[in-house]
């Protein structure tokens, strides 16, 4: 294979949670985004921090491996390595940052540090050979909404992110999965209401929705709602649930829907922005991704929905999110440690 030595090949390594991820990209184009993801804590109902830094300890070395070899480079071929630092599982992230930083001295090339809130804010950045690579025009607007957050943030260039409005307790993932548990559906919880939805009646039952000022969120309310619903049906029918689990799959995913999308559709008003992103675990949400496009078709929105693949964790966005930074100059130092939390951007 003849490279071009003018372009820059970065690996992206992310390693926040339960998905070991290498991923390399040439000048902004996806060659390759390998992931494993763990299996170890299906049991468990929830990501288990301990298992998952020993399953990155692993993974890490095939994963980056399998990404050099399906982008067809070898790793002196690299230009710089982007990493997660945070936020996210601190064992899980000392496992990425430790190999990026021994790589990149190995290597003798710059190492650079990346929010993982970002890479996701990020990822439709991340362009494809043959494919159209639609990209929203700054400043647009990204609803982020995973397991661990749900913000509106304004973002003004690759560089410049602000928060709008984001919850004030429970993440919307945090929602779906607490819920999903508490029915007994299993974890994580979203894929499964989200299908169990598809075969129900959105507008069977209520559930209670907050009057939070503001951008901001909250989803704690809701979920004690549906938890005393639930109970109360059941102590006068014990096989409630399970007849009526896809209506109040339905139901539940619906109200989680309204409440995000009318600050979304508040921010949008209020700054006037038209370009409109979502990203996250729960931006694969198929109910969620329906509701942004008509919102986006009645508003006059550009909407940007992303691919499948890339709203789980993913080193691809953690790849473009540090080329973004390695054209800008920035360089990490070597003494620098992961972070399980980031309050700001
Ligand atoms: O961004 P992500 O992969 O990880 C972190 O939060 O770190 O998000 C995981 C979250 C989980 O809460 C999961 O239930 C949710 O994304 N999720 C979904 C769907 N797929 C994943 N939520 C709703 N509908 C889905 N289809």
């Amino acid at each position: 294979m003849s490279l071009n030595i003018m372009a820059d090949y970065i690996l992206g390594i992310e390693s926040s949670c339960d998905d070991t991820s290498a991923a390399v990209i040439r000048d902004g184009y996806l060659l390759s985004n390998v992931i494993a993801s763990q299996q170890v804590h299906k049991d468990f109902g929830g990501v288990v921090p301990e298992l998952a830094s020993r399953a990155h300890e692993k993974n890490i070395v095939p994963v980056v491996s399998q990404a050099l070899d399906k982008a067809g480079i070898k790793a002196s071929d690299l230009t710089a390595i982007a990493f997660t630092r945070g936020p996210g599982l601190l064992g899980s992230l000392l496992v990425g940052t430790s190999f990026a930083k021994a790589l990149g001295i190995a290597l003798d090339i710059p190492v650079i540090m990346v929010n993982h809130l970002q890479g996701h804010i990020l990822a439709g950045f991340v362009k494809q050979e043959g494919k159209e690579n639609r990209q929203p025009s700054f400043p647009y607007l990204c609803l982020l909404v995973s397991g661990g957050n749900s913000q509106i943030v304004k973002v003004n260039g690759p560089l410049d992110f602000e928060i709008l409005g984001q919850t004030i307790d429970d993440a919307v993932g945090e929602a779906f999965d607490k819920c999903s548990k508490m029915m007994g559906l299993g974890y994580p919880g979203g894929p499964v209401i989200d299908r169990l939805a598809k075969e129900g009646d959105p507008d069977r039952f209520v559930f209670a929705k907050p009057q939070i000022p503001g951008l901001d969120y909250s989803f704690s309310g809701v979920k004690t709602s549906l938890l005393y619903f639930v109970r109360d049906e059941m102590a006068k029918d014990p096989d409630f649930l399970e007849k009526n689990k896809e209506d109040i799959c339905a139901s539940f995913q619906k109200t989680l829907i309204d409440i995000l999308m009318s600050k979304l559709v508040k921010a949008a008003r209020i700054t006037g922005i038209k370009d409109i992103t979502i990203g996250g675990g729960v931006s694969a949400n198929s109910g969620l991704r329906s509701r942004v496009e008509a919102e986006g078709r009645k508003r006059g929105w550009n909407t940007f929905l992303p691919e499948f693949k890339f709203t789980t964790d993913n080193a691809a966005m953690i790849a473009v999110a540090g080329w973004f930074r390695y054209l800008a100059g920035e360089r990490t130092p070597l003494d620098v440690a992961p972070v399980s939390r980031i309050a700001d951007y």
